[in-house]
């Protein structure tokens, strides 16, 4: 790997109580080793996250936020702002995740409007992208990538896209016990690269860290790990017992 620190990165979806996320934070506090090749994050359901920001201060924690709406205020029921976010001690958030686009119906053009709006207030989108099983089988993984990163990058600079991670998650590896294999992976990761720096420059895609996700687990995180373009890993499932977490956030590749 490059020197890009690594990213762990926990989606807990819609799962765990206030009381179930500080039990989680407090266990794997106590568990957890300094490191300084690799950064933890963990994107709880919006209800936890005041509850946590002071439990993981000092531990090398960072909260992300799940989603967000693009406006900082306004009549926008049942959504939450960038402004909020950081208010309740987010440095990251998720953008774009599959489940997002498939169930609540977000194109490009909202997931384009919600990069720049956290981007505005300091907070580093976790940018998902990835094919459905259809499109891979189709042959146009490369294509679906490439107009996703196109549509959410749109009129962002070279200065702001250094400033995000991305996160290929092929929908047909997402909770199905079905993972990319490394090599998979490696060669759409590579190809994102390439896209980024088309998009920037050289030293910018080098830099953006580009995160793996879909059945990510204690058992595989190593061989993907050891792939040089995969920067880390976006966990579902397996982020949520703290023993399990622990061992991906322990990885050696
Ligand atoms: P999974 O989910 O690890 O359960 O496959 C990953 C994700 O949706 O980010």
């Amino acid at each position: 790997m490059a020197t890009r620190t690594a990213c762990i990165a926990a989606n807990w979806k819609m799962y765990k109580t206030v009381g179930e996320a500080v039990e989680f934070v407090r266990k794997l506090r106590e568990k957890i080793e300094t490191f300084d090749d690799r950064e933890v994050v963990i994107a709880p359901p919006f209800t936890s996250l005041y509850a946590l920001k002071d439990l993981v201060k000092g531990a090398g924690i960072s909260l992300a936020g799940q989603n967000c709406h693009w406006e900082e205020k306004g009549a926008f029921t049942g959504e939450i702002s960038p402004v909020m976010l950081k208010d309740v001690g987010c440095s990251y958030t998720i953008v774009g995740h599959s489940e997002r686009r498939q169930y609540f119906g977000e194109n490009d053009e909202d997931i384009n409007k919600k990069l720049k709006a956290l981007i505005k207030v300091g907070i580093k989108p976790i940018f998902c992208i990835g094919e459905k099983l259809e499109e891979r089988e189709a042959g146009k993984t490369f294509d679906v990538v490439k107009t996703q990163l196109d549509g959410g990058l749109k009129d962002l600079d070279s200065v702001d896209i250094a400033k995000m991670v991305v996160a290929y998650e092929p929908v047909w590896a997402i909770g199905t016990g079905k993972t990319a294999s490394p090599e998979q992976a490696q060669e759409v990761h590579a190809f994102i690269r390439e896209h980024l720096s088309m998009l920037t420059n050289k030293n910018v895609a080098n830099e953006v860290r580009i995160l793996y996700g879909g059945s990510v687990k204690p058992s595989n995180v190593d061989s993907l790990m050891s792939e040089p373009d995969i920067d880390g890993a976006l966990v579902g499932g397996a982020s949520l017992e703290v023993d399990s977490f622990l061992r991906i956030i322990r990885f050696e590749a």
